[in-house]
């Protein structure tokens, strides 16, 4: 470890110390999701099962809740519900990445973890450089910079990062999120058969090719896999316009489905869907775990969009990320699961079958909390709007003649209302993970997700139910 590596990791471990109990007394802190001892976490990286145990890698400012140069925190699990803490993965402390160990990816090799992420160089000017680099350890714990292995292409400015490797037949691969000299955003591909070595092979899509017309001046985060037969590449775009209900974020993370063609490397592709209806959704990774399982995480943040305004920041921390979801496809359309092991975290039981609802507001017993698991199965359903009230912040429309569902919820900067909708035809059931200040739900069995932050009162545990006609309910009630 070089002296200015220990230098920095004592300077964010002094932070963590500092601020320990102003952080631990914030009321909005989560329960069950991974979220920074100190300061900022944006996107999940490095996620990975290795010798049977998950990793999760996290962008971290430890110095202040705004973005700046990142270092890569840790956590390891058994079962992907409960969360170890672990030392600091990487800092920022080479040439090649003195303004952040920026995004990336882990794969096993040859009986090592090795980190494929992006080191970011700006100068005086804020002239910026960024070179993909490894690091790689044998335990999953510490690890040992190998430096650069990829330098940027003359094909594209120096936004060039975010690398994410995976094996196919005999080579590596590697997608990097571009940007190219005419300020299109594109996915390129890059191929090793030692992991040091890497060969440009183009552009998998991105916008202006012959897939795409205008699509964004930037896709970060690139994310490419295959599943149940075809190929997902999963990517965060940036520039897109808001189109109707669509594009609502500043910044999107959505996918396309399609057939890679790893001798051309292009990516046949259909149209892009967006991965999240909710508020709080991006650069999300995945991986493939032991049961063949691909899992999905995100950051439950976006770039830019409200960040000054948690009310978190008064405690020294921001963001967290989503709880990891499974994906599966129907057709060309991502199916998205909370995880089963999630049951872990149930406590106390409350269900009522068939409860009635007719046009008046109601609460239901013990259908209340700051954390829990709630499930709504609907049958009968003759009202035009449904109406769902979480603690007096975030409230869940269904509009039936419409088929459209609506996540509302007060603005962090001046709790005026503000909406998320999107189209989903008929509404079967609802799935929330609700901490105490996020909501997570699964619409119809995982066929649209919403996620967001909140930040309701510490006091109100409310929820209410309404309906303006009749409508039969089966709710299914976990504490967590
Ligand atoms: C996405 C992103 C990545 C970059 C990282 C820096 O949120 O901008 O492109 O690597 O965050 O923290």
């Amino acid at each position: 470890m070089s002296q200015r590596d220990n230098q920095l990791r004592q300077e964010a471990y002094a932070e963590i110390e500092k601020f320990r109990d102003q952080v631990e007394a914030d009321p909005h802190r989560l329960r069950f999701h991974i979220q920074p001892p100190v300061g900022l976490l944006n996107d999940p990286n490095g996620f990975v099962q290795y010798n049977g145990t998950y990793h999760m890698f996290y962008q971290w400012m430890p110095f202040k809740t705004g973005h700046g140069a990142k270092f890569w925190g840790h956590y390891t699990s058994d079962d992907l519900v409960n969360w170890q803490a672990e030392p600091i993965a990487l800092t920022p402390s080479e040439w090649f990445e003195k303004n952040g160990c920026y995004s990336g990816s882990a794969v096993e090799a040859n009986g090592l973890m090795n980190l494929f992420y992006t080191g970011n160089v700006k100068d005086e000017e804020g002239k910026r450089e960024s070179y993909q680099v490894l690091a790689t350890s044998e335990d999953g714990i510490h690890f040992e910079k190998q430096g650069v292995v990829l330098e940027l292409p003359e094909e594209y400015t120096a936004h060039f990062r975010d690398p994410k490797v995976w094996k196919h037949g005999e080579y590596w691969y590697m997608v990097v999120g571009t940007q190219n000299h005419d300020l299109q955003g594109r996915v390129a591909l890059f191929r090793s058969s030692d992991l040091s070595d890497w060969e440009h092979m183009g552009v998998v899509t991105g916008a202006h090719t012959d897939q795409l017309d205008d699509f964004g001046f930037m896709w970060e985060c690139p994310d490419l896999f295959e599943l149940e037969d075809k190929h997902v590449l999963v990517v965060s775009p940036q520039g897109l316009e808001v189109q109707g209900n669509h594009y609502q974020n500043v910044y999107q993370s959505g996918y396309f489905v399609g057939d890679m063609n790893y001798e051309t490397g292009k990516l046949e592709h259909g149209s892009f869907k967006e991965l999240d209806q909710g508020f709080e959704f991006y650069a999300p990774q995945t991986t493939l775990d032991d049961q063949g399982r691909r899992i999905l995480v995100g950051w439950m943040g976006v770039p830019d969009q409200d960040e000054e305004h948690h009310p978190t920041i008064k405690h020294k921390w921001i963001h967290t990320l989503t709880l990891p979801r499974e994906l599966t496809l129907d057709g060309d359309k991502l199916i998205q699961k909370p995880i089963v092991e999630l049951e872990k975290l149930r406590k106390e039981e409350i269900s009522y079958e068939r409860v009635e609802l007719n046009g008046v507001e109601t609460t239901i017993e013990g259908i209340e909390g700051d954390a829990f698991e709630l499930q709504l199965g609907f049958e009968h359903n003759k009202a035009d709007v449904f109406e769902l009230t979480l603690r007096n912040n975030a409230r869940v429309v269904y509009h039936k003649p419409s088929g459209e569902l609506t996540l509302e919820r007060k603005r962090f900067e001046d709790r005026r209302m503000e909406s998320r909708t999107c189209k989903i035809g008929e509404l079967e059931d609802l799935l929330l993970f609700v901490d105490t200040s996020s909501v997570e739900m699964f619409v119809n069995g995982g066929e649209e997700v919403f996620t967001a932050r909140y930040y309701p009162e510490q006091e109100n545990r409310s929820v209410y139910f309404a309906s303006s006609g009749e409508l039969t309910l089966n709710v299914s009630h976990w504490k967590l």
